[in-house]
């Protein structure tokens, strides 16, 4: 496939975005860029050097020291996130940047920062962009926007599974709670709500494999050469 193109995959927490996002990347030979990551790496940042982000002065000021890279790491074939030169990575993932990251990316500035990154990051098209304005916002002129869903108790098990794996000390009650809160805050704030893009197809992964859910976006794909 000689044409580039830019697909957005949007999304609930925890519904498999960057498990498509992976695979759509790899078959394509295509660039996959995490959002999420760079709004939960922000959040480390803030928390690491209290800032108050009720302040816009304070974020404003905190995010001319914030340098965001996703630095591809051939170990785990995954691109990672680094802060300031740091890998970042692993820490990101931890419940408690995700207690505090839809408060942070709630914040206008936060999202004009990050998204200026993002739409750069497209420019060239042969990109696949996960998380939960990118087909609303990021890019609204892109030729394949996916919204993800997939029932609320499958996601829970899966993010837990994901979670314990690294530290079995996690429970499944504060799992499930940070995924509600999360998507409440995500789809109510004031700026870059999530929400479906009116031109999105909706791909709802409760019942498929990973493989089924591929294929099924792959057709989709083809239609549009
Ligand atoms: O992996 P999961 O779906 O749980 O979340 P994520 O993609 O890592 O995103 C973490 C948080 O960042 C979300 O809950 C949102 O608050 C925020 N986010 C956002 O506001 N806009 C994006 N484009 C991506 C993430």
């Amino acid at each position: 496939m000689e044409k580039k193109i830019v697909i957005t995959i949007d999304g609930w927490s925890s519904c498999g975005k960057s498990t498509l996002a992976k695979q759509l990347s790899q078959k394509l030979g295509y660039l996959y860029v995490d959002s999420g990551a760079m709004y939960r790496a922000i959040t480390l940042y803030f928390l690491r050097n209290n800032i108050d982000w009720a302040d816009k002065k304070e974020v404003k000021n905190a995010l001319k020291s914030i340098s965001l890279e996703f630095v591809f790491n051939p170990k785990s074939n995954n691109s990672e996130m680094h802060l300031n030169g740091e890998n970042v990575e692993y820490l990101i993932r931890d419940l408690v940047v995700a207690e505090k990251v839809s408060d942070v990316a709630a914040i206008k500035e936060v999202r004009e920062f990050a998204v200026a990154q993002q739409q750069k990051m497209g420019e060239k098209k042969g990109i696949v962009m996960d998380g939960r304005d990118i087909g609303t916002v990021v890019f609204p002129k892109a030729e394949l926007k996916i919204f993800m869903t997939a029932d609320n108790a499958v996601r829970v098990q899966r993010r837990f599974k994901e979670l314990y794996e690294k530290n079995p000390n996690v429970g499944i009650d504060e799992v499930k709670n940070n995924l509600e809160m999360r998507d409440y805050i995500d789809s109510h704030r004031a700026v870059s709500p999530l929400q479906k893009a009116a031109d999105a197809l909706v791909l709802d992964n409760t019942e498929l494999t990973e493989d089924q859910q591929f294929k099924k976006v792959m057709e989709w794909i083809k239609k549009l050469f």
